[in-house]
């Protein structure tokens, strides 16, 4: 008996160094000293040794069973410090790492500019109507004087849905469209997507955004039309900014102009957003074709717009031109790509 009890001790001892976990710790501690633990077992065995040796042996079992107690205690309290421990360490919070920050959404560049230009006719008594994206050829060309087989429908050329419906090219249908329905005096802007089947380059692309404006009433000029488009221009750009016309071609404008303005990244000099001329192209413009103002009363018994009373202006803007510029853009297609590296900078 005391050899088994002295290598129940020696066994308990080692295996209690090797244990590493409390669950298997408790497992131990029930096999060994518990009620049907080995020990216990080796105890029940006490009335079958002599007399003379069971005193002694009965202590030590019980100084074996205390110490191996204790033992087991001991390396509890220290496996549950280290859990606690190693617990610590990963959980802690290191307050010296970068925040997560979430990702703000701002307004897009283009959405930006077109706003502005919004604001600033607004400024000028334009308010604005829609017209839709889904056109008719007769809208899209007819009415603005481009019969079919006319050479200039190929600056307009778009993507045909059947029939005589388009993807509209420009935005200046709005214009017979409002004149249909209203009468002047009128000062309205439209702010659209055009769609063209241009090849798409640096400043191309099949889709885009235009301002469309017009002015019809009595005494309308060409100089009306220069303030407009020089006040625009210096709000947009900077309050010394010029601007130039340069004689040009629209069926629906006549007389009808490119509209310059200064660059002013060169300050006029001559750099490479001017191509060296000092002169940024930004709009076409022009006096209302008298010819549209028949196709605007097409639909009326009785004619409003008479030419020998009314003139008006009217002009065309593209928002990626002028988002480009105002903000030093060199390539239209960043406005569509949705790369965020590119939109976070405005
Ligand atoms: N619609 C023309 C285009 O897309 C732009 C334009 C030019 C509009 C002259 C006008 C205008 O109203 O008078 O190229």
């Amino acid at each position: 008996m005391e050899d088994q009890l002295n290598k129940l001790k020696e066994d308990t001892e080692q295996k209690i160094r090797e244990i590493d976990d409390l669950d298997l710790l408790q497992e131990l501690k029930v096999a060994v000293v518990g009620r049907k633990g080995e020990l216990t077992l080796i105890l029940r065995g006490l009335s079958s040794v002599p007399d003379e040796d069971r005193p002694r042996l009965g202590k030590m079992s019980n100084d074996i069973k205390q110490h191996l107690i204790s033992l087991i205690d001991e390396k509890e309290a220290r496996l549950k410090q280290e859990t606690l421990s190693s617990r610590l360490m990963e959980e802690r919070v290191d307050v010296t790492m970068p925040g997560q920050i979430p990702e703000t959404g701002r307004i897009h560049p283009l959405r930006r500019t077109l706003r502005r230009m919004k604001e600033i006719f607004e400024g000028m008594g334009f308010s604005v109507k829609e017209g839709p994206e889904v056109e008719t050829e007769y809208y899209n060309f007819e009415a603005l004087n481009i019969p079919a087989q006319h050479a200039s429908r190929d600056m307009w050329d778009s993507f045909y849905l059947g029939r005589d419906l388009l993807l509209r090219s420009h935005t200046s249908p709005v214009q017979v469209r409002v004149m249909e329905k209203e009468e002047p005096p009128l000062r309205v802007i439209s702010i659209g997507k055009c769609f063209r089947r241009d090849a798409v380059d640096a400043s191309h692309f099949w889709i885009f955004n235009q301002v469309e404006g017009f002015m019809v009433d009595e005494g309308v000029t060409f100089g009306d039309l220069k303030g407009v488009l020089l006040n625009f221009a210096r709000e947009m750009f900077g309050k010394e900014r010029r601007i130039k016309f340069i004689p040009s071609y629209f069926p629906f404008t006549e007389p009808s102009a490119e509209i310059c303005v200064d660059c002013f990244v060169c300050k006029g000099k001559g750099c490479r957003s001017c191509g060296g001329s000092g002169w940024l192209e930004i709009l076409g413009a022009g006096m209302i074709n008298p010819a549209v103002y028949k196709w605007a009363d097409g639909l009326r018994e009785k004619p409003v717009y008479d030419p020998e009373k009314y003139t008006g202006f009217a002009f065309g803007i593209g928002v990626e031109r002028i988002a480009m510029l105002a903000n030093g853009i060199d390539d239209i297609r960043l406005f569509y790509e949705n790369d965020s590296r590119f939109l976070k900078q405005f």
